[in-house]
């Protein structure tokens, strides 16, 4: 699963390169084909450069960010890849983070799109010594993408802002509806949901006098107000890590 060897596969068609959010889709669509990301390093690593290649826009992307004020941070569907990945834009309120947590055998890929995001990489825990050890902390930097898998470790995500939010694009392949989290002090784990909450018109009408849609503008990320009817059919909230 490491991107680091290489090998041959698909391609990244040069002639599009990647400029909005639907040009990044249809180049993950191309590159990843029928199978999505599995042990092909090449192709790990291609949708690595893919990811990178997006260069951050709020105009763009500020559709899927829908943050539910008061709630923990969320997770907004922006693309299931036909079943061969999901792509998630996440909203990060000030303070906020995710629990410790695996990635259920799947690929991670996550790029900061606005704000500030730390990552507190883990060990996994040893019979004899439960206790996670923390092996480093660092923070993400906007539009870069960081990679992440179980074979690396564990880790938490947090928004070290206590003035401002955060925006970050995830890929996440193959998909994968529940991950374990960490008791940092003990080791112990507990299965969660992470499954998408595929929020169709009736019950994002009733979600969403709660919502709202942010846009990011150079250092802070602000309400825009309520989703439009079009952006509700687009964005499925996930509420749960
Ligand atoms: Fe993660």
């Amino acid at each position: 699963m490491s991107p680091s060897t290489s090998s041959s596969s698909a391609a990244i068609d040069t002639s599009s390169p990647v400029k909005t959010m639907q040009d990044l889709i249809s180049s993950l669509n191309k590159t990843m084909g029928d199978g999505g990301l599995g042990e092909d390093p090449y192709t790990v690593r291609q949708v690595k450069k893919l990811m990178q290649s997006y260069i951050s826009q709020s105009n763009d992307w500020s559709q899927y960010a829908v943050y539910h004020e008061g709630t923990r941070y969320t997770r907004n569907l922006v693309d299931d890849g036909n079943g061969k990945y999901n792509l998630l834009i996440l909203v990060w309120g000030e303070g906020q983070s995710s629990p410790i947590h695996d990635h259920a055998g799947s690929h991670c890929m996550m790029k900061l799109l606005a704000g500030e995001l730390n990552e507190d990489l883990y060990a996994w825990p040893k019979h004899k010594e439960p206790q996670l050890h923390l092996k480093r902390t660092a923070p993400l930097k906007t539009n870069s993408v960081a990679y992440m898998s179980d074979k690396i470790g564990l880790h938490r995500i947090a928004n070290p802002s206590n003035g401002a939010k955060a925006v970050s694009l995830h890929l996440y392949s193959p998909p994968y509806n529940m991950c374990k989290v960490f008791d940092e002090k003990t080791g112990a784990a507990v299965q969660s949901s992470c499954a998408a909450e595929r929020l169709k018109t009736p019950a994002i009408e009733a979600t969403c006098s709660s919502s709202s849609v942010y846009t990011y503008s150079s250092s802070n990320v602000q309400a825009a107000g309520n989703m439009t009817s079009q952006q509700q059919q687009q964005t499925a909230a996930i509420t749960s890590m």
